[in-house]
């Protein structure tokens, strides 16, 4: 299985669901790929924003070494499920794809049409954004375990 985790900038959500996943599937032994890509440019190569390092650092998972990268049309055909964390993520990447085969695996992070909030002009929204991240992290592996999602 490989899912790719996308926000906007690829420096507060995503990475915090990438680097939570990618804990969590090796702690159970998964041989998963787990990777994250922004829809936008501006922040390519960088590291996570600071306030999501030390949010995650708090609960145990360390995001430091990951690096910003920008969505292409390529990662289609890289990923198997590619999650997305609000709805102007998925227009913009759904507008890429061609094929109905990879507009399939474009999908919303979270159930029910829920959106996770964007925390980078909010510094209150990091731990909660993170808490609803490392919930649905757990969740979606059991539901892909259980072939669900
Ligand atoms: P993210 O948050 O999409 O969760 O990484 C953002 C980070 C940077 C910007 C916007 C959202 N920005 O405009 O630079």
């Amino acid at each position: 299985m490989k899912i790719l985790m996308v926000c906007l900038g690829n420096i507060c959500r995503s990475p915090l669901a990438e680097g939570v996943m990618r804990h969590l599937v090796v702690e159970q032994g998964l041989d998963w790929e787990i990777a994250s890509a922004g829809t936008g440019d501006w922040h390519i190569n960088q590291p996570a924003d600071k306030r999501g390092i030390a949010i995650a650092r708090k609960y145990g998972y360390d995001i430091s070494k990951q690096r910003a990268r920008h969505f292409n049309p390529e990662h289609f055909e890289a990923y198997d499920k590619i999650l997305v964390m609000d709805q102007q993520n998925e227009k913009d990447v759904l507008r890429q794809a061609e094929a109905a085969e990879h507009k399939e695996k474009v999908m919303l992070f979270l159930p029910n049409d829920l959106e996770v909030a964007d925390p980078y002009f909010d510094d209150k929204l990091f731990e909660p954004v993170f808490l609803q991240i490392e919930a649905r992290c757990r969740q979606i592996i059991e539901e892909i375990k259980s072939q669900s999602l």
